[in-house]
């Protein structure tokens, strides 16, 4: 697969998370979303437009700094889990992410403090570049389904 089609530069939050909702529509139970990106940079943000797109109540959607993991509808539509706590290197096998992933898709913020690799993410970065601009870039594409790939263009195409 081509390089092309896996960036958007957003200008405001809206733009990301609405970004984030397009892609939500092709998200099923065992997708994972490994968000990272520095502080601030817009990772709850995505998982909110992730939460609107599922038709979710997106005022439940807050970083989950303090407890790991959230989650959004009943039953399971989305798993939020943020891995900062955790630092690098973390050990997430108490997560049970495969359970999780039964239910419902994942995103996770953080992500590179943890090997997710055997999941299959799709990787997301988000780079701050002004104050209310950010570059979001889908990294090593190829360690994710096709699917999911093929989703992030259309959310990309459709901005
Ligand atoms: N284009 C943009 N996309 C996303 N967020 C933006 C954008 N422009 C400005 N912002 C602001 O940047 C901040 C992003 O905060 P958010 O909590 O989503 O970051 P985060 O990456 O989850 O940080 P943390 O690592 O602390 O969890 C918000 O205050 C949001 O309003
Ligand atoms: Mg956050």
């Amino acid at each position: 697969m081509s390089g092309a089609g896996l960036e958007l530069t957003t200008t405001t939050v809206a733009g990301t998370e609405a970004l984030a909702a397009r892609l939500a529509a092709a998200l099923a139970p065992g997708d994972l979303i490994a968000l990272d990106g520095p502080l601030g940079a817009g990772k709850t943000a995505f998982v909110r437009g992730l939460a609107a797109g599922l038709g979710l109540d997106v005022r439940l959607v807050k970083s989950p700094t303090f407890v790991l993991h959230h989650v959004y509808g009943s039953p399971p539509r989305l798993h939020h889990l943020d891995l900062y706590r955790l630092g690098p290197g973390a050990r997430i096998g108490l997560l049970d992410l495969d359970g999780l992933l039964d239910s419902a898709p994942a995103a996770v913020e953080w992500a590179g403090h943890a090997d997710l690799e055997p999941w299959r993410p799709l990787n997301v970065v988000i780079d701050i570049a002004g104050d209310e601009i950010r570059h979001l870039t889908v990294h090593q594409p190829e360690r994710a389904p096709d699917r999911l790939v093929i989703a992030w263009r259309a959310a990309v195409a459709g901005a």
